[in-house]
């Protein structure tokens, strides 16, 4: 075995700056966990000025900075490559080149591992190199190789998470401050926790990403992207937020991935959390996933989704898995050897209790005439709570559960029905 694995960086941003930090940090328990050492030889960037900031940071490391994939893809001396650019293209094809040149691969790329991360987990087996993501689900929480190694033996029922740090603030900003919706997302961009263009995170895409991932890694199925039900936190009332509030619950997006008995369900959108439940405790950036399960009932991984550090530490711990494939003689397992015959539930399987906001004139005959309709129609009530504005009235209601199927109907009804405001309806979890 070497003594030495040389290693290429496929970016050098804010997650890539943070790798050889962690590496120099933690150089004498890596070397004897991993029994090697790590040496990061080059990194490609889209610009390597002289003078600028970078090529400085690189420099303390004695990381060279090329513009140039080919210095990192070909170089004979690079055993392992990192993917820390982002999007779909041009890294899908720089880690295939990798791959085919026998070069073991990390990334944190999620989006990428929504999509082709069947291919790419199929060409490193032929290849027989190694291929690891721990970084591309929450962060710095290690729950992937939680999943894989410390849950192997326990039936997962279901995986909960709150994956996207974005959405997590701006909803913790409308839950403790009143805030609306634009202002918490223009207090979210202004400390950084939200991009300019923050489509991704608050239309829910980015976590479902994960919950492709984490369905994965819980049930051995590929989902695809297009499977998994999703809404975003645009459009989320305070109103709602307050009423929900008041019920005793937390509006938070929550990506969950569930064994129904007839399938999975994937599933991202905010959601009601009663306020007890320990993620409902989560708040501002931070992240965190809860997974139900047989053995162990309940169990909770918490801590920073995002970051150079906390990210980067995700990364060296599969570098570090790297080094221990090599020692086992073992390159080329996938990650997750789990795999089993994917099957979607269908609406009649997905079961729940559902917070409805329904606008209705505020006169006694309306009010019951709704509640009359609704149990005509089998909704049986946990929670009543109504709140008058003049004329109007609005009726939050908590149901108890009822499946899919159902609520589609009662929903498709009150949308025809011209004396009723359909504002809004939400999942409740458990
Ligand atoms: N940020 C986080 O906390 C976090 C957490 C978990 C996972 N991730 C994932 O980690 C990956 C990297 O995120 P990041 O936040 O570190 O991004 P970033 O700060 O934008 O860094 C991207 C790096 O890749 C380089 N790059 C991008 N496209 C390139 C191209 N076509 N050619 C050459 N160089 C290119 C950039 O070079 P220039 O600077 O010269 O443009 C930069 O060095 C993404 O997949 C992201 O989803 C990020």
């Amino acid at each position: 075995m070497k003594k030495q694995l040389n290693v290429g960086m496929l970016g050098f941003g804010v997650v890539g700056s943070g790798v050889p930090q962690i590496l120099a940090e933690s150089a004498e328990k890596i070397r004897q966990i991993a029994g090697v050492e790590f040496v990061i030889k080059k990194a490609l960037v889209r610009s390597a000025d002289e003078t600028s900031e970078l090529m400085k940071r690189a420099g303390r490391y004695g990381i060279e900075l090329t513009t140039k994939a080919e210095d990192v893809l070909e170089d004979g001396e690079i055993d392992v490559v990192i993917e820390v650019m982002g999007k779909i293209e041009p890294a899908k094809s720089f880690i295939k080149r990798a791959m085919n040149a026998g070069k073991h691969v990390i990334t944190a790329n999620k989006d990428l591992l929504a999509q082709h991360g069947p291919e790419l987990v199929a060409l490193a087996k032929k290849q027989q190199t190694a291929f690891y993501y721990e970084a591309s689900v929450a962060g710095g929480i290690p729950i992937l190789r939680t999943l894989v190694n410390s849950l192997a033996a326990d039936r997962i029922e279901s995986v909960m998470g709150i994956v996207n740090g974005t959405t997590n603030y701006m909803l913790t900003q409308m839950t403790q401050l009143g805030a609306s919706y634009d202002t918490a997302l223009a207090e979210a961009q202004r400390l950084g926790f939200a991009e300019s263009d923050p489509t991704n995170d608050v239309s829910g895409l980015d976590a479902l990403y994960k919950m492709v991932i984490l369905s994965d890694f819980a049930y051995g199925m590929e989902v695809s992207v297009d499977e998994v039900a999703r809404r975003g936190i645009e459009g989320l009332s305070t109103d709602v937020v307050k009423a929900s509030e008041e019920l005793g619950f937390i509006v938070k997006l929550i990506g969950i991935t569930e064994d129904t008995g007839h399938g999975i369900h994937v599933e991202v959108a905010p959601m009601l959390v009663p306020a007890d439940h320990p993620l409902a405790s989560v708040a501002n950036e931070n992240n965190s996933v809860f997974v139900k399960s047989f053995g162990i009932n309940g169990s909770m991984y918490y801590g920073p989704g995002a970051g150079t550090l906390p990210t980067a530490t995700s990364i060296v711990s599969d570098l570090i898995a790297i080094a221990e494939d090599m020692k086992a003689d073992r390159l080329g397992t996938p990650f997750n050897v789990y795999h089993m015959p994917k099957k979607i539930a269908d609406d009649a399987s997905i079961t729940s209790r559902f917070f409805l906001a329904i606008g209705v004139p505020n006169n006694k005959g309306q009010l019951s005439a709704l509640t009359g309709m609704l149990s005509g129609m089998g909704v049986e009530f946990d929670q009543l709570l109504q709140k008058n504005q003049g004329e109007q009235a609005v009726l939050n209601i908590v149901t108890y559960p009822l499946d899919l199927k159902t609520l589609r109907n009662i929903l498709n009804v009150l949308s025809d029905d011209e004396a009723y405001i359909l504002l809004d309806c939400l999942r409740v979890i458990e």
